[in-house]
């Protein structure tokens, strides 16, 4: 166990307001987290932590703090379970000098006795995370921020060479996703981001690939040989990127931007969710099981409207329609003469036609089931990707929750088909003839 002063009632709020006055101008940083050096690493290391931190504190204001009040949902963990792990994780790599994930692999001790035992996301089973004996929210906060100000201290150390920065920029980009999670929680819990994170707030993650309103609607390719991947070299690589390798692209055509909710309201208006012949067979049997007809949190078919985070809005027409599973986002292409793109032709567009093909504001199904590229090997964080190939679907791009620092065309997410409670949405494509 941490053991100081710093465990105290005040303590909490202390951290907090400090935090909160702390949060840089410059918000939010736009070097990617890749090859960022050790000032900027470090910057972009302080913009997590207040993030995850501001998160925190809106469900802990709303009760979520405590695990007995968090619904037990596959797709949620408890609020201070995760803010533990996300410490946790970064203490690992970077303090306790772990060269893997297995459990033996650190070479220290946790500042927090019995840490391994609470926040190790490989052993402990995700049920059993809201019934864990963990220490009080006060000291799990000091917890984090004692390994958040040595994390800090050791980077600024660091030589700045690709392997040295590798594990600070492994934890950087492990606390960003488990940022985005703490927004899909609010969202699940019907709880509002704290207003400097809000969609549109100056801190909040920029949306200029957005994808929002009027445009070129589609860009067309030729056939083309394409490097998919981040080759050997390019700074920070996730070990499902690896090898870069060449694939054949044939000609095609793809939305320049996300189906908007317009765009998908003629889909539900024409009766898209109650024709079989748009569904494919896991589609029918999601759609009798869930019995959905609109995406998730939309509401009142007379005069639309959607539930965001903790509000209902009437449903903003040019945005890209979110909370859609892959079946839906099959459906509406099906419906529509066109079909998902595969991710090499979504990164393809992506890399080739940057300013033209408009991504960002959600993350976007693809046609491509979650695999290794030819020659993957494990990364240290041995379970990021493996455990999960085959059975997921590759999503690329990024929300409008994505740090800024984390957004790359390379950058492969996977979930799995039914996930709606994400902010994910879909753009189509057509074979070129
Ligand atoms: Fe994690």
């Amino acid at each position: 166990m941490l053991t100081c002063a710093l465990f105290n009632a005040a303590f909490p709020l202390v951290s907090l307001i400090w935090i909160a006055d702390n949060v840089s101008d410059t918000w939010p940083m736009t070097v990617s987290f890749r090859n960022a050096d050790p000032l900027q690493l470090a910057d972009a290391l302080r913009q997590a932590h207040v993030r995850s931190m501001l998160l925190f504190r809106s469900l802990a204001a709303a009760g979520f703090d405590v695990a007995g009040s968090v619904p037990r949902l596959p797709v949620i963990n408890p609020p201070l379970w995760e803010i533990g792990h996300a410490a946790w994780f970064a203490e690992w790599y970077g303090l306790r000098e772990a060269a893997s994930s297995a459990p033996s692999a650190a070479r220290h001790p946790s500042l927090l006795s019995r840490s391994d035992d609470w926040f190790d996301s490989n052993t402990v089973a995700h049920d059993a995370r809201w019934t864990l004996p963990l220490p009080s929210s006060g000291e799990i906060l000091a917890y984090c921020r004692e390994v958040h100000e040595r994390v800090l201290e050791r980077l600024l150390r660091s030589p700045h060479d690709d392997a040295a920065l590798y594990p600070f920029r492994l934890l950087l980009a492990h606390e960003n996703m488990h940022g985005d999670a703490f927004f899909y929680t609010l969202q699940t819990l019907g709880v509002r981001p704290p207003s400097q994170l809000q969609e549109g707030a100056p801190a909040a993650a920029p949306v200029a690939q957005g994808g929002e309103g009027a445009g070129e609607e589609e860009i067309a390719f030729d056939s083309a040989a394409f490097r998919i991947g981040v080759p050997p070299g390019e700074g920070f690589a996730f070990d499902n990127e690896q090898h870069a390798h060449l694939r054949e692209v044939a000609g095609f055509t793809i939305d320049a931007q996300a189906v908007s909710n317009r765009q998908y309201l003629e889909f539900i208006a024409d009766g898209g969710y109650r024709h079989p012949q748009f569904w494919s067979e896991a589609g029918r049997r999601w759609m009798a099981q869930t019995k959905r007809q609109a995406p998730a949190y939309w509401q009142d078919p007379q005069a639309w409207r959607c539930r965001r985070f903790a509000d209902d809005i009437a449903l903003p027409p040019e945005e890209p329609v979110r909370h859609v599973s892959l079946f839906e986002a099959e459906a509406y292409c099906a419906w529509a003469g066109r079909r998902l793109p595969t991710e090499t032709e979504w990164e393809y567009a992506a890399r080739s036609q940057p300013g033209r093909f408009r991504w960002g504001r959600v993350w976007e199904w693809t046609a491509s089931v979650f695999e290794a590229y030819p020659g993957f090997e494990p990364g240290p964080y041995r379970e990021y990707s493996a455990p999960f190939f085959g059975s997921h679907q590759s999503v690329r791009g990024a929300s409008f929750a994505t740090a800024a620092c984390m957004r790359a065309p390379q950058y492969r997410n996977f979930y799995r088909a039914h996930r709606d409670d994400i902010f994910v949405g879909f753009r189509t494509c057509a074979t070129a003839y």
